[in-house]
Order: structure tokens, then sequence, then C-alpha cells
């Protein structure tokens, strides 16, 4: 496998290391989840790891099917002992914007049903508040997409509907689009989240609140493991 970042390697492996056999293990998306599924592919191979994966986006499925993980659905299983998954940025209570990949409602659903909820980022990721480095991502209905739209600028967002690079709208794999929002960044991210849920048309938002237990960030040379403070 090429490292071209070492941090995040390092901090994949620390994860991929927390699978045990017999675990079932929401498989998150993005970058960071794909090398540590691709880690956990090799334990599969090398020491015969038997664990089973709750795929989190169809790209995600179908990079842990190449790798011959065995996966579920996630109403085939009744919880899941472990949660991996990356972050956008994480703020100093654990509270996380995530959805850049666009897959937010449904890795939210996943590790909402996790007993151990963990959190892989790089160190640059932490932030002091949320909205610092990007826009925060919100799930819409592609149904009134534009009145949403308004609404969320309402709310002094600067908008932006997610589109792919041939221009054609980003399609979450639920089907719904994303709008893009930027606010000024505040000190009470859940006020914020009440109010965006509140608008007919918003199915998510890339907040996510008390959704990670531990938080394995991988520096230049060397993996800091933090417990989330109502895990300690
Ligand atoms: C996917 O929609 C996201 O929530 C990702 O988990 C998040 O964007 C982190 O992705 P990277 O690991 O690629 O930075």
């Amino acid at each position: 496998m090429s490292v071209s970042d070492p941090a995040k390697y390092q901090a994949a492996l620390t994860a991929a290391a927390l699978v045990q056999s017999g675990m079932v293990v929401g498989l998150g998306s993005g970058t960071t989840a794909s090398l540590t599924i691709a880690l956990l592919g090799d334990r599969l191979k090398a020491e015969g790891l038997d664990f089973v994966g709750v795929p989190t986006s169809a790209a995600t499925a179908e990079l842990a099917r190449s790798l011959a993980i065995p996966l579920r659905e996630l109403d085939e299983v009744e919880d899941l002992d472990l949660n991996l998954d990356g972050a956008d940025e994480v703020d100093s209570q654990f509270r996380m914007i995530k959805g850049r990949g666009g897959a937010l409602l449904r890795e939210k659903i996943v590790v909402s049903t996790a007993r151990r909820k963990v959190t892989i980022i790089t160190a640059e990721k932490r932030v002091e508040r949320l909205g610092a480095t990007m826009p925060l991502p919100v799930e819409v209905s592609l149904f009134g997409l534009k009145h949403t739209q308004v609404k969320l600028a309402d709310l002094g967002a600067r908008t932006s509907i997610r589109t792919q690079s041939d221009g054609t709208l980003f399609l979450t794999d639920g089907g719904n689009g994303i709008i893009d929002c930027r606010f000024a960044v505040s000190d009470d991210p859940e006020s914020l989240d009440l109010q965006l849920r509140r608008i007919a048309g918003v199915l998510d938002t890339g907040f996510f609140f008390g959704l990670c237990d531990l938080l394995i960030v991988g520096h230049a040379d060397w993996v800091e493991r933090v417990e989330a403070p109502h895990r300690r």
C-alpha cells in the first residue's frame, strides 16, 4: 500500500488494530476510513481476522467487497461493537463536522448504533471552533431544493448547492442533495443545528454531537489516543 500521508496511515493502523474477531464493525467513508478498511483487509488475509462490516456508503461497500470483507446491511444486525470513521473537523468537546464526502446521513445512522465510536483524523482537523476550515454540509431533499437554500441563507449562511466536477448535481447514496453552508463560526453549534433541522427540506446536518468516544489523531511521527470526556 502506498503511504503518501504517514500521519493518516499511522492513525488508520491504530484504528484497524482495535478490531477483534467476532466483532460487527461500522465502516466509515472517505480517505481515512478507506485506508483503515484496506488495513483490515490486510489483517483478514494475514491473520484470518473474522469480523463483519456494516458500510456507510456504496463506495465503502464496494471497497470492502473487493477485499473480501463480509458485509451486512445495518438492519441485518442488532447493533455494532465498534464504528471506525474519519471526520472533517473536531473541537475540544469532541463535536464534529462530517460530510465532505457526502455520506453524512448514513454515517450518522450507522455510528449511532455503535457501542464504541472511534474517529480517526490527522492533527490539523482539530479546531477551536467548528466551521473554521470548511462549510457545513447539509443534506436536503431535492424537492424544493432552491426554497430550502433560501431558508438556509436566511439563517445567515453563504450557501452553495454541491455539484460534481462535470457541473451536474451531486447526489448522495440516498438520492438527496447537499447544500454546503458557510456560517460565521459560533460557540453554540447545538443551537444552530436545531435551527437548521427545523427547516422543512433539511434531512440532516454534518454536525455530529456525542458521537465520538475515542479520537485517534495521527501526527507526523506519533499517534495520539484521546478518550472523550464522557468516557473518562
Ligand atoms: C464522508 O462523507 C465524510 O464524513 C468523511 O468521513 C470525512 O469527510 C473525512 O474524510 P477524509 O478522511 O477523506 O478526510
